[in-house]
């Protein structure tokens, strides 16, 4: 890969927790600390609330890398949110290259909002690892209406299939 290729912003989505992670991020900022630019955050309420299910879309829809962070075991704001998510995301991991997307694309990971400077190694090394990967392979999108027909053609293959009858 050409130096200019490794300078090259590629899009990397952060899903973070609002309550720890995000403020991890804030205190990198605040702090000054400096961080690449290619990751785009969105908030969610809790590391358990992200369905796996937005990780792969991301990945198949364009993004290079996906970065998930929430609160660290045992302080979580929901008790158990990140509990449910460590679970989750660890089954999102076996499962991506069946999928046929590499997983060293997708990283999860537990940040507090006072560790700024752990932030900003996590999201520095992440942001190095997907440029060493290049920009991920293209997938042609599946539209909204493609999802659709897709689950009810399932729907419509479960019904008639041998053990269901
Ligand atoms: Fe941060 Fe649950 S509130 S992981």
């Amino acid at each position: 890969m050409s130096a200019q290729d490794e300078q090259r912003e590629l899009r990397i989505v952060g899903f973070l927790c609002n309550w720890c992670s995000y403020g991890g991020a804030d205190t990198a900022g605040v702090a000054r600390f400096i961080q690449p630019t290619d990751l785009r955050i969105i908030r969610v309420p809790c590391s358990g609330r992200i369905d796996p299910l937005f990780i792969v879309r991301a990945l198949l829809n364009g993004a290079d890398g996906v970065l998930v962070s929430g609160c660290h075991p045992r302080d979580c704001h929901y008790a158990e949110g990140n509990f449910y998510a460590r679970r989750r995301l660890e089954m999102l991991k076996r499962f991506l290259p069946i999928t046929g997307i590499d997983e060293r694309r997708f990283e999860y990971t537990w940040v507090s909002a006072s560790e700024g400077q752990r932030w900003q190694h996590v999201v520095t090394e992440f942001t190095r690892r997907i440029h060493e990967l290049g920009p991920a392979p293209f997938f042609n999108p599946v539209s909204e209406e493609e999802w659709a027909k897709l689950a009810l053609d399932g729907a419509a293959r479960g019904a008639s299939c041998a053990c269901h009858g």
